[in-house]
């Protein structure tokens, strides 16, 4: 391979990481499908950016950063919220038909770190 080839490939590759915000070329990173799965399957019914909110269902800002959880008395535990997430609540619908144990992973990751 000439070494001009080489150059060309890795520019390419350069640029190709540089562009981020075009959704079909984002890195898809664990935290990025976390955040992907939060949009598609919570935020209609959780804001996750403050405190306040009007949505049915309580913010998931600073889950795990709070001593508590918003409507519960226990300590916030991964265990706990992928429960939630699977089998939902009274209000809240279950996902575990709809995600799998490793995007609930993803999904909790995420939430970790808001
Ligand atoms: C249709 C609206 C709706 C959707 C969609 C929804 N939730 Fe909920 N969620 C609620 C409501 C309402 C509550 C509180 C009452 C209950 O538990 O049913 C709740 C409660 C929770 C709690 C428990 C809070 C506590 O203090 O115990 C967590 C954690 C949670 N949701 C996370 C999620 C996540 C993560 C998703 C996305 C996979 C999600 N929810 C999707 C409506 C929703």
């Amino acid at each position: 391979m000439k070494r001009w080839m080489l150059a060309l490939m890795l520019a390419t590759a350069a640029v190709a990481a540089d562009r981020k915000n075009l959704p079909w070329e984002r890195p898809t990173t664990r935290l990025l499908h976390g955040q992907d799965l939060y949009r598609e399957h919570c935020v209609v019914c959780h804001d996750i950016e403050g405190k306040t909110t009007k949505k049915p269902g309580p913010s998931l800002h600073h889950l795990f950063k709070n001593p508590k959880l918003p409507l519960s008395v226990g300590k916030p535990s991964r265990e706990y919220v992928e429960v939630k997430i699977k089998f939902g609540g009274d209000f809240m619908p279950p996902f575990v038909k709809r995600m799998n144990d490793a995007e609930i992973g993803a999904l909790v990751d995420y939430l970790e770190t808001k």
